[in-house]
């Protein structure tokens, strides 16, 4: 957010908006980093408020791509992304990124104290609010073994934390903010099994009741999505449930049997 190009505005007359149901269309979008090929070529896609998207497919094909564009941290070349049948450019940017939240393999953290740092989720939030989240982020717990608790330090880039407690401390801030539309980059790296077990049942919480694009890497936690998307070479391939895509696109089939080789 911090390299953001300063050529992303708010627009003229913005739409007002207050809370979005979280309807996320995707028409015919087509976008390139400056003087590249297109990450992303005609793309077309709906995903319906309420539901859980799965985004997968070979390194490189697109899916982080495609899951920026929903709070416009880049710019679309050709076609539209529009949520609840807006197109982001005619919301403003506060208005637009109130309503999502991104939950990052490496979340970007200050060194500043644990509190401040989850306050960045909603920066009105009471204490008993941040407290809240943490709880339900699994967080409380290593943050008051820590020994300043809530008023630790947490070094350059959260240095002094694990990338698991990172994790919960982006999944607390996640749940401060309550967005209707969520983004989880899922972690490609292993965690330690119980990090990954209070991850993924602090994931299970937060997901309720919310459009959530997940850019999956671990199939056990996709196979449950309402629709699974195939990115490849910046296009969607198949689109379909975990059943379907299993016998009818083999580039699923073959990230799919991989993973469960080397999970
Ligand atoms: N900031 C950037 N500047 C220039 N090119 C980029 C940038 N980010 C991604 N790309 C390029 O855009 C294409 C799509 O990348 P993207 O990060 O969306 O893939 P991905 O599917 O998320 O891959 P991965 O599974 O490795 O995270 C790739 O060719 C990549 O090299
Ligand atoms: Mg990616």
């Amino acid at each position: 957010m911090l390299k953001e190009p300063l050529t992303i505005t708010d627009p003229a007359s913005p739409v007002s908006v207050d809370r979005l149901r979280g309807e996320v269309k995707f028409d015919a979008v087509t976008f390139a980093y400056a003087d590249g090929e297109p990450a992303l070529k005609n793309v077309s896609l709906q995903i319906p408020a309420g539901t859980t998207c799965a985004l997968v497919g070979p390194s490189g094909a697109g899916k982080s791509t495609f899951a920026n564009l929903v709070p416009r941290f880049y710019e679309v070349n050709a076609g539209a992304v529009s949520i609840d049948g807006h197109d982001v450019r005619s919301l403003r940017l506060s208005d637009l990124r109130r309503n999502i939240a991104v939950v990052s393999q490496d979340p970007v953290l200050f060194n500043d104290t644990i509190y401040n740092n989850l306050l960045l989720g909603r920066e009105n939030a009471t204490r008993d609010e941040v407290i809240a989240a943490a709880v339900d982020a699994h967080a409380d717990e290593f943050i008051r073994s820590l020994p300043q608790g809530y008023d630790t330090i947490v070094g350059e880039r959260g240095a002094l934390l694990s990338g698991g407690q990172k994790q919960r401390i982006a999944i607390a801030r996640a749940f401060l903010r309550n967005a209707p539309i969520l983004i989880l980059d899922e972690a490609t790296s292993a965690l330690d099994s119980q990090s990954e077990q209070m991850i993924q049942e602090a994931l299970r919480k937060l997901v309720v009741g919310k459009t959530v694009l997940i850019i999956a890497h671990r199939f056990s936690t996709i196979r449950d999505a309402s629709m699974i998307v195939v990115f490849d070479r910046g296009e969607i391939v198949a689109t379909g449930s975990h059943p379907e895509l299993y016998g009818a696109s083999p580039l699923y089939k073959e990230l799919y049997d991989r993973q469960l080789v080397t999970a």
